[in-house]
């Protein structure tokens, strides 16, 4: 049977997008039981739409505390009995509070090669720091920033005379392929976390 994931988009959801042509495609077995936003006018929510797909836009502004916003949006993935959570693009931080209830069930993405250029401008940043090689991370959620066990890395080789526009599409490309990829190592559960260190072939989900 499928499983159930939601993704959490704040933007454009392009790497969500990828996710459900790979789901459609036969490339990924998953269902997307809830694409989450904090944006009211996220995208990504409209490409949610469009696929059919139940969306829960949450502002969190309507909440006294950080910890009431997330209770909030639990509740909601357990009513949809969510068993991996996929930030994808998603701008805000999540608390040591949600982490713990979903400990490694939640990944993220991040465009370069962690822990090499941290932080939301990643591919600006590996660009001009000159760097020859750069990438993707796709990483399970702790509670420090860009910084969790590893699941998949990919790298992209940068050329001399690139321009970042050029680069960034690239990049792009590779997320949308290794973001599934890496979705579809986390559900079959044969990934178990040693520390920093992610072995095959005992369950994390
Ligand atoms: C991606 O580059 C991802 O690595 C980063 O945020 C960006 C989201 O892009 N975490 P999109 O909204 O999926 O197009």
């Amino acid at each position: 049977m499928k499983k159930n994931i939601a993704v959490f988009a704040s933007g454009n959801g392009t790497n969500l997008q990828a996710i459900i042509d790979n789901i459609a495609a036969g490339r990924l077995k998953a269902r997307i039981a809830l694409v989450v936003s904090d944006q009211k006018g996220a995208f990504a929510l409209k490409r949610a739409e469009s696929a059919g797909i139940n969306t829960l836009y949450v502002d969190p502004k309507g909440f006294v505390t950080k910890q009431d916003h997330e209770r909030f949006i639990i509740e909601r993935l357990k009513r949809e009995k969510v068993e991996l959570i996929v930030l994808a693009g998603y701008m805000r931080i999540l608390s040591p509070f949600f982490i713990k209830k979903y400990k490694n069930r939640i990944l993220n993405i991040h465009p370069a090669l962690l822990p090499a250029f941290k932080g939301a401008h990643a591919i600006r940043d590996a660009y001009n720091y000159g760097v020859k090689v750069t990438g993707v991370t796709v990483h399970f959620v702790d509670n420090k920033v860009d910084h969790g066990p590893i699941i998949l890395q990919g790298t992209v080789v940068v050329s001399a005379i690139e321009s970042i526009t050029k680069l960034e599409k690239r990049i792009h490309k590779l997320e949308h392929k290794l973001y599934s990829q890496a979705i579809a190592k986390a559900l079959l559960g044969r990934l178990s976390v040693r520390g920093r260190r992610i072995i095959p072939g005992l369950r994390a989900v």
